[in-house]
């Protein structure tokens, strides 16, 4: 069995002010009318023999995630939540999801884990490196996806590879050490992606990240399960979820395991991780200009302008991003997108 399992957390502040707390990234709909999110369940949905997905996200997504899958969930397949009361990071969301299906369908049971803000344009590419990472879990290895790198990323992780053996894996490096693996040729940014079975990742924490393992034993100990039509939630206890401590699946086990293994793939995988990215996703016209509602130009080159509502005029700038929501206007530069969160952070802060 395998259980494709959707990670769906993290506010997305890179991508202010059309992601927020209450709008995450992965409900950001896209020009054919599908979130992000939708879009995740449908590829791990689309894979042979799968009859339930997961999904761990905060309980206040519940509704929102469950009105989405509804909408495109034609198979009826079974869908299972995991709801914290607020974000642990990636280590917590996974032990969670591990015990739970490692109790539910037994330690050997295969689980897929997904990203909930991804987009992955081959979903052919994507099976067949599926059915490979398949394989190598069932010799129980963790097993990455490995995606080409075409530039020096800091946000992502960087796997030393030689076939699908893994000889390193370095979350998040400095931007100069990923101008040398990337001048290297023998490194692959970590998709985000990850299989395993069940027991194979429980046994890899217990041995690299012991406090976060029996932490969320505890959780899971105090946590209860409410059953409905076609869906199961389990709603994680707040107080003994808070004592979880907080670190990413990369840091606490992917740095560290010597089980670790990958999977170059080629399938079309973008991140989607700033408004850099999300623009380019529309088709430029002659200028390369990227609009997406109702603007009006004059001597304006290569900026990205979105408008769900009024009409932006823009004049004589180049290079820019121009975001604009009821309540919020964003202008950047194109080579700070990356800074978007700044003003997330400083808005939050500021509550
Ligand atoms: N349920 C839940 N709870 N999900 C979470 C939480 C949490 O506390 N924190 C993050 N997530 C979800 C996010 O929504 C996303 O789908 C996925 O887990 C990864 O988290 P990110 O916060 O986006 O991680 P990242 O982008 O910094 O880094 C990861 O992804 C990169 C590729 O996109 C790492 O795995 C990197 O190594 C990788 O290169
Ligand atoms: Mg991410």
């Amino acid at each position: 069995r395998l259980v494709p399992t959707i990670l769906c957390g993290g506010a997305g502040s890179r991508l202010w002010p059309v992601s927020r707390e209450q709008h995450p990234k992965p409900f950001i709909r896209l020009a054919d009318g599908q979130s992000l999110l939708q879009k995740a369940f449908l590829r791990g949905a689309e894979l042979n023999g799968v009859d339930e997905i997961l999904t761990v996200t905060n309980r206040e997504l519940f509704f929102k995630t469950e009105d989405e899958y509804r909408e495109i969930n034609q198979a009826k397949l079974a869908t299972s939540y995991i709801l914290e009361p607020f974000g642990r990071n990636t280590a917590a969301a996974i032990a969670a999801a591990a015990l739970h299906i490692s109790k539910k369908h037994g330690p050997d049971t295969l689980m897929l884990v997904l990203a909930a803000d991804h987009l992955i344009a081959d979903q052919a590419a994507f099976e067949q490196a599926v059915s490979e990472a398949i394989a190598l879990a069932k010799r129980e290895k963790i097993v990455t996806f490995g995606i080409q790198p075409d530039a020096p990323e800091t946000g992502y992780g960087y796997i030393e590879a030689s076939g699908n053996k893994v000889l390193r894996f370095v979350e998040k490096p400095s931007l100069a050490t990923a101008q040398t693996y990337l001048d290297s040729g023998n490194f692959l940014w970590n998709s985000g992606m990850f299989c395993f079975m069940a027991g194979t990742i429980l046994q890899a924490m217990e041995q690299h990240c012991p406090e976060i393992l029996a932490s969320t034993k505890v959780c899971m100990e105090q946590s209860r399960i409410a059953q409905a039509d076609g869906f199961s939630q389990l709603e994680l206890d707040a107080d003994s979820f808070a004592a979880i401590p907080d670190n990413s699946i990369d840091y606490a086990v992917m740095e560290k395991s010597n089980h670790v293994a990958v999977v170059p793939c080629d399938i079309g995988w973008n991140d989607i991780g700033s408004w850099d990215s999300l623009g380019n996703l529309t088709v430029p016209d002659e200028q390369g200009n990227r609009l997406d509602g109702q603007t009006m130009l004059h001597k304006v080159e290569n900026c990205y302008i979105q408008s769900k509502g009024r009409m932006v005029g823009v004049v004589g700038v180049s290079n820019l991003i121009i975001v604009d929501t009821p309540d919020a206007l964003l202008v950047v530069d194109k080579s700070h997108t990356q800074d978007v969160k700044h003003i997330y952070a400083a808005l939050k802060a500021k509550g």
